[in-house]
């Protein structure tokens, strides 16, 4: 049962809305058709198909190597699925970095192809000139700043972010460049909560936290962490909505238990 108000689609003008109004946005992370329509369903205003995808649905350890076309193939999948949320597609590691030109054109393909309504990009003052373009061309951005997991070999790993007054410093002056150049929405990744309080009214822009505290505008999580779907996986951020590794064990022992005693199928499931 859909919890949207409006039948009409989220836009990036409405999450701007939102902030204005102080009205807190929910954004969660999809894949694929069948949990995109779930999570869609739901209320949730933006789904994100982040470059996660990497790590849930391909294996890998980071989100480095995820490429445009497979970004594209999830997105399509999403894309079909969502009625009501806006949806934002990252652009993958390596495919705005080499230069402006590049960037857009590959923002320009990445929508083109998926049907995506947005883009979400990390960094901040060093990939100003890309957003910068990509806004003027007309392509909504999302910026992302603090833990930016494509630059893991950079940081040395997932750690929090911004906790030294001169990387704190940077972070904010980040942000109001990319309110500044249009972004629409900034999320704020792993950085101390009174920062995010800071940087939120700082800009214009929505910013979505995750693990960063509760005065951002929004929050995001993965969506295969919060359903508890990866039971390894609990860092202090995270909050668990359901168990639903327990829950899957649970379904897949009783059907292989139920075919091997022969009580599935029974007569009422056979024609
Ligand atoms: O890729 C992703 O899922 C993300 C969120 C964690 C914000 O960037």
């Amino acid at each position: 049962m859909s919890v949207h108000t409006q039948s009409s689609r989220m836009t990036t003008t409405k999450v701007r809305q939102m902030k204005q109004n102080g009205e807190k946005i929910a954004m969660l992370t999809s894949y694929d058709y069948t949990l995109a329509r779930l999570v869609d369903e739901a209320g949730v205003e933006i789904i994100l198909v982040g470059d996660s995808a990497s790590n849930v649905v391909c294996g890998n350890q980071y989100t480095l190597p995820i490429t445009m076309d497979e970004m594209i193939f999830l997105t399509k999948g999403v894309v079909r699925a969502a009625q009501h949320s806006l949806v934002v597609v990252d652009m993958p590691f390596g495919s705005y970095q080499v230069s402006e030109e590049e960037a857009v054109r590959n923002a320009v393909r990445i929508l083109k192809e998926s049907g995506a309504d947005a883009v979400k990009i990390e960094g901040g003052e060093e990939v100003l000139p890309a957003i910068r373009h990509m806004i003027k061309v007309g392509i909504p951005v999302c910026g992302h700043l603090g833990l930016t997991p494509q630059s893991v070999n950079q940081f040395g790993g997932y750690g929090l972010r911004a906790k030294q007054e001169d990387e704190a410093a940077k972070l904010l002056k980040d942000a109001k460049l990319l309110d500044e150049a249009g972004c629409f929405a900034i999320v704020l990744e792993k950085i101390p909560a009174a920062l995010a309080a800071k940087v939120t009214k700082s800009v214009s822009a929505a910013t979505i936290g995750i693990g960063a505290g509760n005065a951002t505008d929004g929050q995001v999580l993965v969506l295969h962490d919060m359903l508890g779907l990866n039971n390894g996986f609990k860092p202090k951020f995270l909050r668990h909505f359901a168990e639903m590794a327990d829950e899957v064990h649970q379904a897949v022992d009783a059907y292989v238990n139920a075919v091997k005693d022969s009580s599935f199928p029974n007569q009422d499931e056979q024609y």
